[in-house]
């Protein structure tokens, strides 16, 4: 039977899909009813409308090509970057931006760790504040405003994915963050990345 399977390449490779689906199946199948991956951590709250439009910017400017979201349970990460990433912590991120490759540091709790001038700083010269740096600067984000006409839209799409914004927010949207510029909005969204869970170091 095994010699047959081995020089029967179809068999084969029919008998290797259902040994791989079958394990896939049993490790991602009761993940997805297990409330520790589906429910929000305590205290969780949906990004307000301008920290929304920041993640946008984020996305834009391709910040999760070089910065992951992710901290994994290894000892010289926890010591490094904080407490490891929680899937509690992400249910309301859509698309997650957990990223594979880290050029700069991981972001997942960045939140709080400078100071708002410290960011502007730093998105405008990289260099200004970290010599050695080679990440690029982003001048055109403080000369840009957010004029609010999409951002109550994002905030129904996104209630329709299960984040939980109520009436009132969405109402609101547009106004919250019309006229505030790019960069207030991305360091809004950076400040608050990873701050319900603080234990560091
Ligand atoms: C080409 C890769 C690259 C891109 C794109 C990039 N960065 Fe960086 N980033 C780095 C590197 C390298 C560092 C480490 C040196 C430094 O602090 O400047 C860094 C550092 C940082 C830090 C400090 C993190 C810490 O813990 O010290 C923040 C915050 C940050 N980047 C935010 C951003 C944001 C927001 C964007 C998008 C607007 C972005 N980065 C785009 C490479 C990049």
């Amino acid at each position: 039977m095994n010699a047959f399977i081995e020089k029967n390449l179809p068999a084969l490779l029919a008998l290797i899909l259902i040994a791989v689906s079958f394990g896939g199946a049993i490790e991602i199948l009761p993940l997805m009813t297990q409330d520790v991956v589906t429910e929000p951590i305590e205290g969780l709250e949906p990004l307000s409308p301008l920290e929304l439009e920041g993640r946008d910017i984020y996305i834009r400017e391709g910040c999760n090509n070089c910065h992951s979201q992710m901290i994994r349970p290894l000892r010289a990460e926890v010591e490094r970057y904080g407490h490891y990433t929680v899937a509690g912590e992400l249910v309301y991120n859509h698309p997650f931006l957990w990223g594979s490759k880290r050029t700069g540091p991981d972001l997942a709790r960045v939140g709080g760790r400078y100071s708002d001038s410290w960011h502007r700083a730093h998105l405008f010269d990289p260099r200004s504040v970290v010599p050695e740096s080679n990440m690029p600067a982003f001048p055109w984000i403080f000369e840009r405003e957010l004029d609010g006409s999409t951002t109550a839209r994002k905030l129904e799409v996104l209630r329709t994915l299960g984040v939980p914004y109520t009436d009132e927010q969405i109402a609101s949207a547009a106004e919250s963050v019309a006229g505030k510029s790019e960069a207030e909005a991305l360091i809004a969204y950076l400040q608050q990345l990873g701050t319900l869970i603080q234990e560091r170091r």
